[in-house]
């Protein structure tokens, strides 16, 4: 079969539809990306050019072209407790003392962000440290985690919360028999772990975040490596507004916030606090 090629021209006008649309920035030395990922939708959409494609995506008035084509190119590697020192740090720091701040305030509630939350592991392994650190209290708590992301396929998987078995190499030993149910070559998150996280698709470029609440810590790691620095700052921003005052923000290892964001106190490698 006949391979597609993509000329200067239709990268430009497919990469600068990702940006528009969603901030991700292809830069020209990753142009095989679009080519390679979007190979097989060309194909099975009987497809003869990049340029029919693009005006297919263009002519849809209803978007899902257009959500089918990010949910191509995006990146949505993650994986249970990544960054394990993050979720240390959440387990051992925050949640005491943000417990023990809801208690005196006679406000029993915790509200979390997963921005970008791929498949879901991330908002996974967050409920299960909460759901490990209330214990038999959690009844009386308020927990509202909140996972969003633009992929569509990734939010199905997410949703059903299914992996394969070799997930849990990286779990900690003490969440492995409570919170996953083994099922031959495959894992199930516990319903109780299951109904304690939302599942929104939501594209972090929306000019207003729709959210009545504000959260106590938001995490979107290893999402805003693939924008630009411009789109990066009005992000951070948003979310400064979104977070309560103390509120604490993680980004991924290899992301550092911009020198300007005085408004942020830096407490450890890729985390942020309010002030
Ligand atoms: C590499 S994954 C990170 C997953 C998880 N936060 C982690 O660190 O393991 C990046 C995710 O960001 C999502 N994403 C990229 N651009 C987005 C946008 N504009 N709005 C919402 N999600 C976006 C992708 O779909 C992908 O699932």
């Amino acid at each position: 079969m006949e391979r597609l090629i993509l000329t200067e021209e239709e990268y430009f006008s497919l990469s600068s539809l990702v940006y528009r649309q969603f901030g991700i920035v292809i830069k020209e030395r990753n142009k095989h990306l679009l080519l390679e990922r979007l190979q097989n939708t060309l194909r099975s959409g009987g497809f003869d050019s990049f340029t029919d494609y693009y005006q297919y995506i263009m002519a849809d008035v209803t978007g899902q072209a257009l959500l089918q084509l990010v949910d191509k190119i995006s990146t949505n590697h993650t994986a249970f407790f990544r960054e394990m020192d993050h979720f240390t740090f959440f387990a051992n720091s925050i949640l005491p003392s943000l417990c023990e701040k809801q208690k005196r305030t006679g406000k029993k509630e915790l509200k979390i962000w997963s921005a970008g939350c791929s498949s879901g592991e991330e908002a996974y392994s967050l409920a299960m440290v909460i759901d490990d650190f209330l214990g038999n209290e959690k009844k009386y708590w308020d927990i509202g985690i909140l996972a969003t992301d633009i992929s569509k396929t990734a939010l199905y998987k997410a949703e059903k919360g299914v992996y394969n078995l070799d997930v849990i190499s990286n779990v900690p030993n003490k969440f492995l028999r409570p919170y996953f149910i083994r099922k031959n070559n495959l894992v199930e998150i516990s319903g109780e772990i299951k109904k304690s996280v939302i599942f929104r698709r939501f594209n972090l470029m929306n000019e207003v975040f729709p959210f009545k609440t504000r959260f106590h810590v938001i995490f979107c790691r290893n999402v805003m490596i693939y924008f630009d620095e411009g789109t990066k700052r009005r992000l951070v921003k948003k979310f400064f507004n979104q977070l309560e005052t103390d509120g604490y923000f993680f980004i991924g290892y290899s992301e550092i916030l911009d020198h300007s964001q005085k408004e942020y106190r830096y407490v450890k490698p890729a985390i942020y606090q309010k002030i």
